[in-house]
């Protein structure tokens, strides 16, 4: 069928699952943005599209002190701003009989029995099988207290019998360096066996992020040209077009190498870079993926440099919209040397990516929200339509939008219709929104969905967590060695600084336009 012609309809019902038990769900920072911008949202969506399961309970725990109700209330504003799907009174009821909440502080011992109690009058309430699911959307210095009160109480369960089970979902930022990341997984590996953890790393989520192993490897015209042989470089941009807004105080101690590229654009190179995995088993793909990691070279400090580039915005426009420079920014230190764009070029030094560079580049406050891989193919020889050296033919080039407009082109070069011997180049478009009846699901819906499956594929396995962090660990050292007292600027509402630009075209190549 070919894709642009017809609409292809799927309805939820159609798509194969793994099959769902009942379960609690505790979400500890349940009075936080994310639950209330994300989670809960992705949770009413789940219950819209008849994915849920039939019977379950989802209990907040926070500091902030609020009862059933309140909690209720805060939420539906959540979903009422954030949902995928509009709110419909009739489901909202039945969704928010199964929402509760209990006020504590995580370094309480008391709050341990007390949730443990709870837990269990709504499981008889509610006739649960016992099954428990622990989100930590909580800053990392709480996963120690955490992970020890579930143990202490007998929350965590019997990491031996996994039935009823006890999963426990890690938020990031899972550590801000390598020691840090292999602390906190040596707290949670203390009382979770690691095939009931589930790192989440939300890109992984992402149907667009899923569709690159399936362009990859369900098609048999990319595998025999996905090399250095005939691919010249790779970009991989995740342009942001908000700037830090209220996360101040976590940026301030993360910046946009630790809080995106160590995880997901990553993520995104592993999957673009990957050997094909013998089966789609989720240590099996995850086995893949770690290879690309071993194989990134070190940036070290006589290359970073040359390799990478970080920047901080000054005042600008969005949209139209005035937005203050990041040093302006509410709780941003006005002396703040943290980056909020960073460019990085690297390579992935095996056999088949030998020679080709691959770009990273992600910022806040760009000019608009937009992340792509795009694959480009090295040009072809200055014969025939290529002859006059004065205006090459453009390349062709894959690129896999990832947001908003979820799809993939690729640019050919054609003939312009005439009798001139013209060539123009040309896309071929595929919209997901265009080709299947219905939005994506939010990548929050899908992973929440796996943990109650118990799926992993989509979460990072230790060893991965621990590579990216020792890669990102050398290049944060290695900033910290030049010991640079400022950095360079762009204007919010600009496509970065102008190191940026040099970066690339000191290789002969230019940044895409999005
Ligand atoms: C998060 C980062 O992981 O991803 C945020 O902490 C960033 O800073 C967000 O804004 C981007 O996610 P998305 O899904 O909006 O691209």
């Amino acid at each position: 069928m070919a894709p642009n012609s017809h609409r292809i309809e799927i309805s939820p019902a159609q798509e194969t699952l793994l099959p769902v038990e009942s379960c609690t769900l505790v979400i500890f920072g349940g009075s936080g943005d994310l639950a209330r911008r994300r989670l809960i949202p992705a949770l009413y969506n789940l219950l819209l599209d008849g994915l849920l399961p039939s019977n379950y309970v989802v209990l907040g725990l926070g500091r902030t002190p609020m009862d059933d109700e309140e909690f209720r209330a805060v939420v539906r504003d959540g979903v009422i701003k954030h949902s995928r799907q509009a709110l419909i009174e009739d489901t909202w009821n039945t969704f928010s009989k199964h929402l509760f909440y209990l006020a504590g502080g995580n370094e309480d011992a008391q709050t341990y029995a007390r949730l443990k109690a709870r837990a269990e009058e709504l499981e008889h309430t509610f006739q649960l099988p016992g099954n428990r699911i622990f989100y930590l959307s909580i800053p990392p210095t709480s996963f120690a207290p955490v992970c020890e009160g579930l143990a202490a109480s007998g929350l965590a369960g019997n990491p031996a019998t996994q039935s009823p089970y006890a999963r426990i979902i890690v938020e990031k930022p899972v550590g801000r360096d390598l020691a840090s990341a292999q602390a906190i997984n040596a707290v949670t590996g203390r009382v979770f066996d690691e095939s009931t953890i589930f790192r989440i790393d939300h890109y992984l989520g992402k149907e667009t992020v899923q569709n690159l192993m399936v362009v990859r490897f369900a098609n048999s015209i990319f595998e025999p040209i996905w090399n250095h042989k005939y691919i010249d470089h790779v970009q991989i941009t995740v342009s942001e077009a908000e700037g830090v807004g209220s996360r101040a105080s976590y940026y301030e101690e993360a910046g946009a190498l630790r809080d995106m590229v160590q995880n997901h654009l990553l993520q995104l190179l592993c999957l673009v870079a990957m050997e094909p995995p013998y089966s789609l088993d989720p240590d099996v793909v995850r086995n893949s993926k770690m290879e690309v990691l071993r194989c990134l070279r070190p940036i070290t400090a006589k290359d970073v440099d040359k390799c990478t580039v970080r920047a901080q915005y000054t005042e600008g426009k969005i949209h139209g919209t005035p937005v203050p420079g990041y040093r302006r920014e509410k709780g941003v230190n006005p002396n703040s040397i943290i980056e909020t764009y960073v460019a990085v070029k690297c390579f992935v030094e095996n056999w088949r990516w030998s020679g080709v560079p691959f770009y990273l580049r992600t910022g806040k406050a760009l000019p608009l929200r937009a992340s792509e891989v795009a694959v480009q193919f090295k040009e072809i020889p200055q014969i025939l339509f290529n002859a006059n050296a004065q205006s090459p033919q453009a390349p062709n080039v894959l690129a896999l939008r990832i947001q908003p407009e979820e799809g993939l082109s690729l640019r050919i070069v054609s003939r312009v219709p005439g009798t001139r011997a013209e060539t123009h180049p040309v896309e071929m478009n595929f919209k997901y929104g265009e080709v299947f009846g219905r939005p994506s699901p939010e990548a929050y819906e899908r992973l929440l969905l796996d943990v109650m499956a118990g799926d992993a594929s989509l979460f990072m396995r230790r060893d991965a967590v621990e590579a990216s962090w020792a890669w990102i660990t050398q290049i944060l050292e290695s900033w910290e060695k030049l010991g640079k007292r400022w950095l360079p600027e762009y204007q919010a509402g600009t496509w970065g600084p102008v190191e940026a630009d040099r970066l690339i075209q000191n290789d002969d190549r230019g940044w895409r336009v999005l």
